[in-house]
């Protein structure tokens, strides 16, 4: 048996898994996640799924390697429609893609997510929108924690029906989770986005059409900013 090392980004969304879960990877592609939790007997079932043959064929290949073909349930099926409520899954990840692929996925199949399942969402981008999602479909965020590889870093939302924490006056753009947590990460990230924010504002201030682009770059900086003051 081949021991399985994950990356940051992996590693983090499998420490967010309850063990002993019954788990579905939606979008699992290469299936590291499944076969992670099954080697190191962290999951008592698990279905992994796509909508693309081709990484079916990689996360079979993946299970061949560590003989866990017939421990996995793979699955053809787009979004959620991979679960059906006999599967009594307890634990969803969705993970590697856009927010608003995932805000996609959520919204066509939400009806699946009871109250007994605990979303594990790792958006590569706008992390706010997702949070904007749950918050307005009647999911509240439970956990969140920031990965880091080189230069990129992750956030992971794990969230569950209920209601959210009070947002007040902070955006979706921050999660709440991370700023009452003060994690570690969320500065040298924030400081990351601000830099880049401050570089894209002054790039667009060469053009006079793009003067209402720069006033919300602007507007989102001095936020950053803000936030940045009380970490
Ligand atoms: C970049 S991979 C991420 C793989 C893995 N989840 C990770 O975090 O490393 C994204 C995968 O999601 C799959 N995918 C995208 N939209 C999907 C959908 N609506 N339903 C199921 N899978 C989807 C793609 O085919 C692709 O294999």
């Amino acid at each position: 048996m081949f021991r399985m090392k994950l990356t940051p980004r992996l590693q983090a969304i499998a420490d967010k898994i309850p063990p002993g879960s019954a788990v579905a990877d939606i979008g699992s592609d290469h299936a590291y996640i499944p076969v992670y939790l099954l080697v190191n007997r962290l999951a008592r079932r698990v279905i992994a799924s796509d909508n693309n043959k081709g990484p079916l064929t990689a996360a079979a290949q993946t299970l061949k390697l560590f003989n866990l073909e017939k421990a996995v349930d793979l699955r053809l099926a787009d979004g959620l429609e991979a679960i059906k409520p006999e599967d009594d899954v307890d634990t969803v990840v969705i993970a590697g893609m856009g927010g608003e692929t995932i805000c996609s996925i959520l919204a066509r199949g939400k009806d699946i997510i009871s109250a007994a399942v605990s979303l594990v969402l790792q958006p590569m981008t706008d992390a706010g929108l997702v949070r904007r999602w749950l918050a307005d479909n009647g999911f509240a965020i439970v956990d969140e924690d920031i990965a880091q590889e080189g230069a990129r870093f992750y956030e992971i939302i794990v969230a569950r029906r209920g209601q959210g924490m009070e947002r007040q006056d902070f955006s979706d753009e921050i999660g709440p989770v991370l700023l009452a947590k003060k994690h570690p990460l969320l500065k040298p990230m924030l400081e990351q986005r601000l830099r880049r924010l401050r570089k894209a504002a002054a790039y667009a201030s060469h053009s006079a059409a793009a003067r209402e682009r720069v006033r919300q770059l602007e507007e989102r900086a001095r936020y950053l900013e803000e936030v940045l003051s009380w970490l």
